[in-house]
């Protein structure tokens, strides 16, 4: 039997989260949300249906009313309105009407943006979350945020949208490249960071087993994972509150990832801005020097980047200010008390924003000196 979590929206249980081994049970869970007189649209990319799209379209069809699948270009460049209007076009055209369900198998791009076409198409149909990444798995599959990148700026179109199911097949992240894999588990490790300090220490202990993609470790590192997501998104749906501190890292990790021109991995931006958010911490004497050093230093045996090459920090700072966590211009930083502790601050200076962007600054030069 797949473990499950329910996550509750209000008190009452809203949808379930499955942690399965394969997608065979994914038809029965699909039974239970009623859906044989429907029609279901697959939406993936074109990475993710050369490995599962047929499987999954042929484990559903016959059992529904009908089957169809929308592809897209795989890439973060086209999590874009214009591909939205596509597949809005697609489900005109297949005739979808408002008692349908999408589905979104893949990762975080396929997830955010199916997850808007169906909180927009006839003001909002039903979803299911299938992700294939451990970034989706463990983050952006769960609770509900949606949306697209609008002119470069991530997420910047959006919408509160909460699916009908997760189901995921862990089994999935054994086929995952290095750098994807050790990507999404940057946001395994923020959740330790900011919530849960002892799941933190689980994860040091079992770095060889995750590292070696051990299959019975990585469901209990899901869904510990998983759980810290659960309870924060329940208590602040639509980030109100405690919502906010799940950015961590974020600031700075999404102004990287513009800079970079989305080289670097989400997760690996991540790292980066973790690194950096736990350095102001340290340096507003909030968080004792041991522990930013060892959040830093831990993000190394997962493969995970803790500085990067020739950025221009005022170009960063720049591109800070521009994200979206602004509230009356101010940036709603994360920082740490400590592991397993994170507070929203809004007294972070430009000052100890260049300075923590020096601090993650490789400089050749310095590299030699
Ligand atoms: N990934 C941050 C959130 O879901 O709020």
């Amino acid at each position: 039997m797949a473990q499950r979590l329910p996550v509750l929206m209000n008190k009452k249980p809203c949808y379930d989260i499955v942690f399965a081994k394969d997608f065979e049970g994914l038809m029965e869970e699909l039974t239970e949300l009623g859906v044989e007189g429907k029609r279901l649209c697959i939406v993936t990319d074109s990475n993710v249906d050369k490995l599962y799209g047929e499987e999954v379209k042929h484990l559903l069809e016959g059992k529904c009313l009908k089957v169809a699948k929308y592809v897209f270009s795989a890439g973060e460049e086209n999590k874009t309105l214009d591909t939205v209007r596509e597949l809005y076009k697609y489900l005109i055209q297949e005739g979808f009407d408002r008692k349908d369900m999408l589905l979104a198998l893949g990762g975080g791009v396929v997830g955010d943006l199916t997850g808007y076409a169906a909180a927009t198409y006839l003001r909002g149909i039903d979803y299911i979350q299938l992700p294939t990444t451990l970034l989706a798995q463990t983050d952006s599959s769960i609770g509900g945020k949606t949306g697209v990148d609008f002119d470069g700026y991530k997420n910047m179109v959006g919408a509160f949208k909460m699916p009908r199911l997760v189901y995921m097949n862990m089994s999935v992240l054994r086929s995952l490249d290095d750098r994807q894999f050790f990507s999404g588990f940057a946001e395994v490790m923020k959740h330790g960071i900011i919530k849960d300090a002892i799941f933190y220490e689980w994860l040091i202990e079992n770095m060889y087993e995750i590292c070696e993609r051990d299959l019975d470790v990585l469901e209990e590192m899901l869904m510990r994972s998983c759980m810290v997501k659960k309870l924060v998104v329940e208590k602040d749906p639509t980030e109100q509150g405690d919502r906010a501190l799940l950015n961590l890292g974020h600031t700075i990790g999404h102004a990287i990832e513009k800079a970079k021109n989305f080289e670097l991995y989400h997760g690996e931006c991540v790292a980066l801005g973790i690194v950096a958010a736990a350095y102001i911490s340290w340096k507003k004497e909030l968080l004792a020097m041991e522990e930013y050093y060892e959040i830093r230093d831990m993000f190394v045996p997962f493969y995970l980047p803790i500085s990067v090459d020739n950025i221009n920090p005022q170009e960063i700072l720049s591109l800070t200010k521009s994200d979206k966590k602004m509230e009356a211009g101010t940036i709603k930083f994360v920082l740490l008390k400590k592991i397993g502790k994170a507070v929203i601050d809004k007294s972070v200076t430009d000052e100890e924003i260049l300075a923590a962007i020096d601090e993650i600054n490789f400089n050749e030069e310095d590299a030699y000196e």
